[in-house]
């Protein structure tokens, strides 16, 4: 990523998007507002899916246990679909793969929408486009997706924390 915005709101308002908002984005929402409260920082972050599959339902069981084993609770969540609207209201829009980021950008109506949207992973490897992989299918994968989210939520507070 380039230098440190100046643009950003001390207050950022940051959204995570996966497919179904019950297996990454949930971890990622929680991991990040357990380092926003541990840090003090001003910022608000809420997760979506692109598909509506599971709205209202909680995080899927696997990631609410990974989240509980490393101390980050995310059973207060409930999942809810991407709207396009989302992308005014929130400052930074983090997509966990490819086909995610595709399915919200399509929605952006100006440059400056567009640009909200990151892949999340190129926090950590910048340009590389590497994925959050999918772990509904793999029971094993949940174990790796916290490490990346983990990974990917210090750099992004290091990238746009505003120091006053
Ligand atoms: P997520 O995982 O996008 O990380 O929440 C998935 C959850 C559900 C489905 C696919 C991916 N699904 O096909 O229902």
């Amino acid at each position: 990523m380039g230098q440190q915005n100046s643009q950003i709101p001390k207050n950022m308002k940051i959204l995570m998007v996966c497919l179904g908002n019950i297996c990454r984005s949930p971890l990622a929402e929680g991991i990040m507002q357990h380092k926003i409260n541990e840090q003090g920082l001003k910022w608000e972050v809420d997760s979506a899916g692109t598909g509506s599959w599971h709205v209202g339902e909680l995080p899927d069981r696997r990631s609410i246990a990974i989240g509980r084993k490393y101390g980050v609770d995310i059973t207060y969540q409930r999942a809810r679909q991407f709207k396009p609207h989302d992308l005014e209201n929130f400052d930074l829009v983090l997509a966990m793969d490819s086909s995610n980021y595709q399915d919200i950008i399509r929605h952006a109506v100006s440059k400056e929408q567009a640009e909200k949207v990151h892949l999340i992973m190129n926090f950590v490897s910048p340009g590389r486009n590497e994925a959050v992989p999918d772990p509904y299918w793999d029971d094993d994968g949940f174990e790796q997706v916290f490490r990346m989210l983990d990974e990917a939520c210090d750099r992004i507070i290091e990238h746009y924390e505003v120091r006053v």
